[in-house]
């Protein structure tokens, strides 16, 4: 066990000593190679940021850079800017108007390009649709998309109008859509006939369909045509993109938006609880999303940048649009899944496209090493220069194997830290200049200000605790739309006048932080309080485990005890030896306070539409109780199934 301060709130059990610096080639041309831009960024962090805003286009400029009321920020004050203008007239008026904007590739393998030019040309088009059916600045607009570039066309359109968008995850029921459009008050809603998931049309015309004839805020649903199957138009109501387009202007002025105007609602439900609506600003959100992107990804022109999350994501906002376009990037879009048509597709884009900068999440890591090296190993990829992780915590194995057998050993790993609150990055290694070690997301951003502290708010210096940001940054949330008391007590009332993002996290002796998960799972054996990511990772760190997830039941001498579920790479069978051998394994790893009670073989792990594990299910069925809402998951089916295993235990 590593030395811990007294004021530990949570234990730390794992140590992991591997240290990976960056590869000197990749150090020698970096966008930052100076140690000092942590200590400048300190210093001074108003005239940090304002630097990177002083990169980006104004209509008029800030007369302060904060005024900080907690919990309310106001970035820029009184400055004027637009972001379709930051992200597409900026290049088109140059001569990169025909750089590569947008290289698009469907599930069934058709290919579109769009030149910045070419991304100019239909932002402003449909821009002037939007303002010809009334949609005003500051009215809300639905947007219920499979990953196509007129999703990118559409968020931007609204942007350049000043219509707020909300962007729904076309994999989201026609329920889900339905209350996301009825909260916002939506005016208008931006579907397609339909997607391809794995083969598969998903019907996003006939959800919106019954999503829209609960919403009566909706006057009108523009259709994009992408399958070709006959649909039913609602005469006056449904338009269908490429008719309105052929009648579009060819130039919209971009209204000038004041730098506190919203930008977007994006919903999150996280893990647990009714969706909140969070708001994210204008000027403040681009200055952190552009800043961003241009340091952790180091971007340069002739990158191309793969960031796989959908659009309905704010990883899709921030690092599929607005950062990446901000900065001139090529970036590359897909359709449809890693598996379509063959468990090689991903590796099978970034040879073909020549990807130089590759963004994923653990989930799917954890889903190429199940099913096995011999994947990548049939394409090339050396191309690729930088690898980036988010969305949940990488356990050291995970990290291990992308950074062998997709990195080629040479290439520097991100793990980025942040929410869809955050709206930015918070807490990453800069590839040029931080020292990684495998599952850990290293260091707050310069000018980002991260800490631990316990209940009482003390610090915790080293050790485990609650994850604190102690001050305002610019891309950070705006509030909860229509609840300012639930954004109080959410995000605010833990510690006076800081932002609790509900994660647990431990920080060694280099002051690098590991995330712990979830502070509400976080497990309680015999006293102990143990994050969930420790003995996750002591079971992924076995050769023959892909992914597990650890909940607990109720026992009645050591309070709780470790209920492990775990996922084999393929290839190998379940048996009772094997499940000792995995409890021995933990214990060797982290100590017998982490042996698990029991060990549950499992296909699939029961995972939100995003690809978070939904421990709170797997608890459930630990202890026997009814099933709360499974609603958000990927694939309902998950749970029951493990439900009949885990009781057919007899336990
Ligand atoms: C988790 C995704 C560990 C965390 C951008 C956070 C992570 C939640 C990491 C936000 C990471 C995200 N390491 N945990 N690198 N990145 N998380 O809103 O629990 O979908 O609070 O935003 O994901 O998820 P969200």
């Amino acid at each position: 066990m590593t030395r811990e301060s007294k004021s530990s709130a949570i234990d730390v059990f794992l140590e992991e000593t591997r240290v990976f610096g960056p590869p000197e080639a990749f150090r020698q041309v970096a966008n930052v190679r100076d140690e000092n831009v942590y200590a400048r960024a300190r210093a001074n962090p108003e005239a940090f940021w304002a630097e990177f805003a002083s990169e980006l286009e104004w209509v008029k400029k800030w007369d302060r850079v904060l005024e900080w009321n907690p919990p309310n920020a106001k970035w820029f004050v009184n400055g004027q800017i637009n972001v379709s203008s930051n992200c597409v007239d900026r290049w088109a008026k140059t001569e990169a108007r025909n750089r590569a904007a947008i290289i698009w590739e469907g599930e069934q393998g058709e290919e579109r390009t769009l030149t910045y030019w070419d991304l100019y040309r239909e932002v402003n088009r449909f821009a002037s649709v939007l303002k010809k059916l009334g949609v005003c600045k500051g009215d809300r607009v639905a947007i219920y998309l499979p990953m196509i570039p007129e999703a990118a066309v559409a968020m931007l359109a609204c942007a350049r109008i000043g219509a707020i968008h909300s962007v729904v995850f076309g994999g989201f029921s026609a329920e889900s859509l339905k209350s996301r459009i009825e909260d916002a008050q939506a005016k208008l809603l931006i579907t397609a006939d339909g997607g391809y998931r794995r083969g598969e049309v998903i019907p996003l015309k006939h959800d919106a369909d019954y999503a829209v004839a609960h919403t009566p805020s909706i006057e009108h649903v523009i259709v994009v045509k992408r399958i070709g199957m006959p649909q039913r138009m609602k005469k006056g109501r449904d338009l269908w993109w490429h008719d309105l387009m052929r009648e579009a202007d060819a130039r919209v002025e971009p209204e000038p938006m004041d730098s506190e105007d919203p930008l977007f609602i994006l919903y999150t439900s996280g893990t647990t609880g009714k969706p909140k609506g969070i708001v994210h600003s204008t000027g403040g959100y681009l200055t952190g999303v552009y800043a961003t992107t241009k340091w952790v990804f180091d971007l340069k022109p002739g990158d191309v940048y793969w960031c796989t999350a959908d659009v309905g994501w704010i990883t899709g906002h921030s690092y599929v649009v607005y950062g990446p376009l901000a900065n001139g990037a090529t970036i590359l879009m897909y359709e449809g899944a890693p598996d379509w048509p063959e468990r090689d597709r991903f590796w099978r884009l970034i040879e073909k496209y020549g990807v130089t900068i590759f963004y994923t999440a653990p989930t799917a890591i954890r889903a190429f090493m199940k099913w096995g090296i011999e994947w990548p190993k049939r394409c090339n990829l050396s191309s690729l220069r930088l690898l980036g992780s988010v969305g949940e915590p990488i356990n050291p194995e995970a990290w291990m194997w992308y950074h062998t057998h997709i990195g080629g050993g040479k290439c520097p790993i991100v793990d980025t830290w942040w929410q869809t609150e955050t709206g930015m990055i918070l807490i990453t290694p800069l590839p040029g200049l931080t020292k990684t070690k495998p599952g850990s997301v290293t260091k707050p951003f310069p000018g980002i200000e991260a800490c631990l502290l316990n209940e009482r708010g003390e610090q915790v210096e080293r050790g485990g605790g609650y994850l604190a940001i102690t001050k305002p940054w610019p891309a950070m949330l705006r509030g909860i739309y229509g609840d300012p008391e639930r954004f109080q007590i959410q995000y605010w009332s833990m510690w006076k006048n800081i932002y609790f993002p509900g994660d647990g996290a431990k920080l060694d002796g280099d002051g690098d932080f590991w995330m712990l998960g979830r502070v509400d799972d976080v497990l309680n054996v015999a006293g102990h309080r143990i994050g969930t990511m420790e003995v996750e990772s002591a079971l992924v760190d076995h050769a023959m485990v892909a992914e597990s997830a650890v909940v607990s039941r109720p026992h009645e001498i050591k309070g709780e005890a470790l209920v492990a579920f775990v996922t084999l790479k393929e290839g190998n069978k379940s048996s009772e030896s094997l499940a000792r051998q995995l409890k021995d394994h933990v214990t060797q790893k982290i100590g017998a306070i982490a042996r698990p009670d029991d060990i549950i073989f499992s296909v699939e792990l029961p995972k939100t539409r995003s690809g978070k594990i939904m421990r709170r299910l797997l608890k459930d069925i630990a202890q026997g109780k009814v099933l709360g809402d499974t609603t958000t998951l990927a694939d309902p089916e998950v749970v029951s199934r493990l439900k009949q295993q885990y009781e057919g235990k007899g336990e």
